[in-house]
């Protein structure tokens, strides 16, 4: 099974996939847990140029192919062999990130990101968990890192837009898409996670 975690800055995502991950594993399943841009040795060192502040210069369409190369490459090499092994694999961020963040948030539109997302497109998840927050929630609870990337630093409209994208997609993918509420505690988020779960699995 294939599970996806989308969300905008500070929903909490990573946090949570970790508890999902022990979870899973005190139930049994071999488990993957991985992330993007990155997850590879190659697909990180494409995560380095994308995210680094002092790319000010990169262009709305560079960033969206960079984004899809660092895809292909994790998609190859992590995580269609660990599905053929019978894992679970859950990724932090997917497709759907490009579509919210590229497509929606930066004007490219659905066709040019969904086309160079091509292989991607071709493997969606079975079930992708869109942790919903508020841009204010989200953005103040990552205030306190001090490591923050090129994207993290976009204006607050920037966010707004990008949670608008995902709510477009909630819409076309009504069946894959699940919203989780994720402007409480991570406990409040990892129990919806996991009634769906039970269910699914
Ligand atoms: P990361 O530090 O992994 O952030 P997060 O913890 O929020 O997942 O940085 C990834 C950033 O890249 C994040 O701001 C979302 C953005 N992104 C895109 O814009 N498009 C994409 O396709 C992906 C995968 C991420």
């Amino acid at each position: 099974m294939f599970i996806t975690f989308e969300g905008g800055e500070g929903s909490g995502k990573t946090s949570v996939i970790r508890e999902v991950e022990a979870a899973l594993i005190k139930k049994g399943y071999q488990v993957l847990v991985t992330r993007e841009p990155g997850g590879s040795h190659v697909a990180e060192q494409i995560r380095q140029i994308i995210l680094d502040s002092k790319n000010t210069s990169m262009t709305a369409a560079t960033e969206a192919l960079l984004f899809a190369a660092s895809r292909t490459q994790h998609l190859e090499e992590k995580v269609l062999p660990a599905l053929k092994e019978g894992k679970i694999v859950l990724c932090d961020r997917y497709v759907d990130s490009s579509l919210a963040y590229q497509a929606y948030g930066r004007d490219l539109g659905f066709d040019f990101v969904s086309k160079a997302n091509n292989f991607a497109m071709k493997h969606l998840p079975d079930v992708t968990f869109y942790l919903d927050v508020l841009p204010e929630i989200g953005l103040k609870r990552i205030r306190k890192r001090d490591d923050l990337n090129r994207l993290d630093k976009e204006e607050k409209s920037f966010h707004e837009k990008v949670r608008e994208g995902y709510f477009k997609l909630l819409s076309m993918y009504p069946e894959r898409i699940v919203k989780i509420n994720a402007n409480d505690t991570i406990e409040v988020s990892f129990n919806e996670i996991m009634k769906v779960l039970d269910k699914k699995l």
